[in-house]
């Protein structure tokens, strides 16, 4: 045995069913999992009976040698099992979640919950905060003035009922095995996995009780994904596991080469939804928003018109849901956003064509500048981020600000400049730029 394994987590050695190292060395040697195995090791992780190290150890084996479809439902229903699971039966309306597999500038559930529960289809949007280059939901929402992320069942059952969108932290109880894994994985390099990334995922939304998902999968330099065929098995990975699960799930493959708006930051990220839900903003963040919430709507069983949708952006219904929406979790709609202490500016050397600016090094330089943490526990600043002042394609005159770098501590900005460094480019003579689409694919 395996006395090895149960002592270092702290088991009675004989106590258990299975042996963690057995486990692992099954998985380690290409072997699949039994359904019992997978059951076990997500129990006895969660109940910290498995130890960091051993847990570890099999992540890396399944990064590296992966999981059968059985086996990738067994380890995702073992999560969904770690925790508790909630029901909206009980809400009288239909409800559809949106998930993001994270970018650069990525603001879209901001304006997409508000929009799609303004057609009378709920959306019990649980997020989570940035980590790395990418941003998080709830750290943007949180620059907004009294803006509370952490909610009740029953808070968050309530504010369905009377105003039909929520954001708001996932709570401990929900998949607290992914909480665990996820946290792990970060230290350990083992996040880019399809099985382990399409678990975590869905483990959290099948036990959050949406109806229907849409996935957004980024595809790009600033993604997870970085080439459209990889993001295309974890799209398929993820619409089966929902699919089986009973949830109707759609996935879009979308761009993230180039960072999404013109903004990445928080406040500043806040401010951009406000001008789409205002009937503004940039073109690719109205398109992405409206394509996310026809397919919402659709999976609901509420088809609307996209032309339908994109009035509702422009003729305030959107606008009144968030207004409501902000306002039941404590946050002023109309109190002044954070504003930075410094800013500094890139500018175009010369005429000519922005030929590329690219998602990652823009991400990096907005959180080197203070709008990301480097440890889970780190603040962040509210108004730290990146404005940007063209997007790949357009004509840029010499002398005009590219970018503009925002912080409140002007010593971060030598770094957020490295990391810049390379990160945009003009078009050479005769360079012909070409966009990619703001959406790639869709798979059902
Ligand atoms: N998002 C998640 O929730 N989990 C992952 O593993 C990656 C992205």
């Amino acid at each position: 045995m395996t006395d090895l394994a149960a002592t270092a987590a702290g088991a009675p050695a004989g106590a258990e069913p299975f042996d963690t190292v057995d486990v692992i060395r099954t998985k380690r040697d290409k072997q699949h999992l039994s359904p019992g195995q997978i059951d076990w090791v997500i129990d006895a992780y969660t109940r910290g009976l498995v130890a960091e190290e051993q847990m570890a150890a099999l992540n890396m084996a399944i990064f590296l040698n992966g999981m059968s479809r059985a086996e990738i439902e067994r380890w995702t229903t073992a999560m969904i099992n770690s925790g508790e699971r909630l029901d909206y039966s009980g809400l009288g309306m239909p409800t559809a979640d949106k998930h993001s597999t994270g970018g650069v500038g990525d603001k879209i559930t901001l304006p997409l919950a508000p929009l799609v529960a303004s057609f009378g289809v709920a959306v019990p949007q649980l997020s989570g905060r940035g980590l790395g280059h990418t941003g998080g939901t709830l750290d943007k929402l949180e620059a907004i003035p009294g803006w509370r992320a952490h909610l009740t069942n029953e808070e968050v059952f309530a504010q369905l009922q009377g105003v039909g969108a929520v954001i708001c932290a996932a709570g401990p109880g929900l998949a607290p095995a992914d909480k665990k894994l996820y946290a792990l994985r970060d230290v350990t390099s083992t996040v880019e996995s399809i099985p382990l990334i399409a678990s975590s995922i869905m483990s959290k939304k099948i036990a959050e009780g949406t109806g229907a998902l849409v996935l957004d999968v980024k595809v790009g330099s600033g993604a997870f994904m970085k080439d459209l065929a990889m993001a295309g098995e974890l799209a398929r990975t993820v619409v089966d596991l929902g699919t089986d699960a009973g949830v109707k799930t759609v996935a879009l493959l979308t761009d993230m080469d180039a960072p999404l708006g013109l903004t990445a930051g928080n406040a500043l990220e806040v401010r951009e939804s406000v001008e789409v839900l205002a009937g503004g903003g940039p073109k690719d963040v109205i398109e992405l928003t409206v394509a996310l919430a026809v397919e919402m709507l659709a999976a609901a069983g509420r088809p609307v018109d996209p032309d339908r949708v994109l009035a509702a952006l422009q003729d305030g219904q959107a606008m009144d849901t968030w207004r409501a929406m902000i306002s039941a979790q404590g946050g002023d709609p109309d109190a002044p956003l954070p504003v930075a202490k410094h800013r500094e500016q890139v500018l175009a050397p010369r005429d000519g064509v922005l030929a590329r600016l690219d998602a990652y090094g823009v991400g990096v330089a907005a959180w080197r500048l203070g709008a990301g943490r480097a440890r889970k526990e780190d603040p962040v600043q509210f108004a730290a981020g990146i404005e940007m002042h063209a997007k790949p394609g357009d004509q840029v005159v010499g002398g005009q600000p590219l970018l503009t770098l925002h912080t409140d501590t002007p010593e971060r900005f030598d770094r957020a400049y490295e990391a810049l460094e390379g990160a945009w480019a003009l078009a050479e003579d005769g360079q012909k730029v070409v966009r990619r689409p703001v959406v790639l694919d869709r798979l059902h």
